[in-house]
Formats: structure tokens, C-alpha cells, sequence
């Protein structure tokens, strides 16, 4: 994509819009367990969304989705977020939607005094971010390479994430 697309916050009525995009994203995704459309309504309807960004096309039609959370992390740091659930419509992606929607989010944290964020997924994807692993950071069994962090404010956390309780939401 030549012109990265308009981020803007979600509004209400984007919200069936952002449900239909998250189960389409990960309909084939691999390792999805197909709860990423509920987690999305839980942490809205939790009022722990401290941040969902739609990028847009310039008719204004929602090309994207992406939602950042609270979380916290066994070492005690405190303005930690969570990135995710993402979701680019599967015959947009690969156009750099996802990528302007991170560096979008991310920018909003760090003008907020967030002193990192962390996620479960493709380093071949977030490494572009800054996202690492690091094996002091865990997430239940979850392999280290998948569990990855940015930090924004040194020092880096160490020790258990726990993600909001929304993301136990099946539906
Ligand atoms: C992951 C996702 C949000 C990325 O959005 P996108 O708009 O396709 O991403 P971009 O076009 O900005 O991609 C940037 C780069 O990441 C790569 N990339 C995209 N998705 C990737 C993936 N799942 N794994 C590895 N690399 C990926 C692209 O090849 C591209 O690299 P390039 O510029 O060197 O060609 C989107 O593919 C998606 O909705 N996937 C399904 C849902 C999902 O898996 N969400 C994330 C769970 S961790």
C-alpha cells in the first residue's frame, strides 16, 4: 500500500463490522481457537479496551482491527499492555494494514507514559516493531519465541503474564 490507511479509534458503530472482520482474519489462522471475535466483545464489554484502532479506506469501509489491553506481569512493573487480537479482512492483507495499525497503536501507548506491551505471536510478523522474546517473560505453556515484548520504558519485565480475564471468552 502506497498511503498507509486512516487509524481512528472504534466508534460504536463499527462494532458487528469488527466482529465479522475478527472471525474472517482467523477463520484458516493456524493455532486459532476461533475465540478471538468473543475476547474482542469481552474486553469491550469488561471496559478494558484501553485501545481499539480501525484503519480505514477512504470511503471510509474498516480494513482492520486491532485492540490493546492491560496486563500484568509477575515482576510488578506497572503499565504494561497487551497488542491483540489483530485482524486485516484476508483479501487485504499484505498491503501494510497490520503493519499501521501497530506502529499506530504503539505510538498512542508511548504518548501515554505505557512503559511496554507484550503479545503471543509470529516473531516473523512483530520483529519489525521491536517486539523480542525473552525467556524470563512466560505465558503458561506457551513456546518463548511466540511470547514477546517491546519495551518502551526500561527495565524489561520478567516472570508470568497474566492477560485480562476476557481473553478466557469463548464465545
Ligand atoms: C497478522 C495480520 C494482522 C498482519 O496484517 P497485514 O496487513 O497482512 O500485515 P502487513 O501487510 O503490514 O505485513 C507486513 C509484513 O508481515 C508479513 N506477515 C503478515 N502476516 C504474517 C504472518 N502471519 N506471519 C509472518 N509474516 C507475516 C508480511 O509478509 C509482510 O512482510 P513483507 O512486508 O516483508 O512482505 C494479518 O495477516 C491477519 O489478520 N492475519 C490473520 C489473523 C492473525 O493471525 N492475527 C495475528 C495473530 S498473532
Amino acid at each position: 500500500m502506497t498511503v498507509p490507511p486512516h487509524i481512528r479509534p472504534e466508534t460504536p458503530a463499527d462494532i458487528d463490522v469488527i466482529r465479522a472482520l475478527t472471525q474472517a482474519a482467523f477463520k484458516d489462522a493456524p493455532h486459532s481457537q476461533q475465540t478471538e471475535a468473543a475476547i474482542v466483545d469481552a474486553l469491550r464489554g469488561a471496559d478494558a479496551m484501553v485501545l481499539s484502532l480501525v484503519a480505514v479506506d477512504p470511503d471510509g469501509g474498516i480494513m482492520g482491527h486491532v485492540v490493546f489491553s492491560p496486563v500484568t506481569i509477575e515482576s510488578g512493573e506497572g503499565a504494561w499492555y497487551a497488542l491483540g487480537p489483530i485482524s486485516v479482512w484476508p483479501q487485504l492483507q499484505r498491503q501494510g494494514i497490520g503493519t499501521a495499525l501497530v506502529t499506530d497503536g504503539l505510538r498512542r501507548l508511548e504518548g501515554w507514559g505505557a512503559r511496554g506491551c507484550v503479545l503471543v505471536g509470529d516473531p516473523g510478523f512483530y520483529s519489525r516493531f521491536g517486539f523480542e522474546s525473552d525467556p524470563r517473560l512466560t505465558y503458561r505453556d506457551v513456546p518463548a519465541r511466540l511470547v514477546q515484548r517491546r519495551v518502551l520504558v526500561p527495565p524489561a519485565p520478567a516472570g508470568e503474564i497474566v492477560f485480562h480475564e476476557a481473553f478466557e471468552a469463548t464465545g
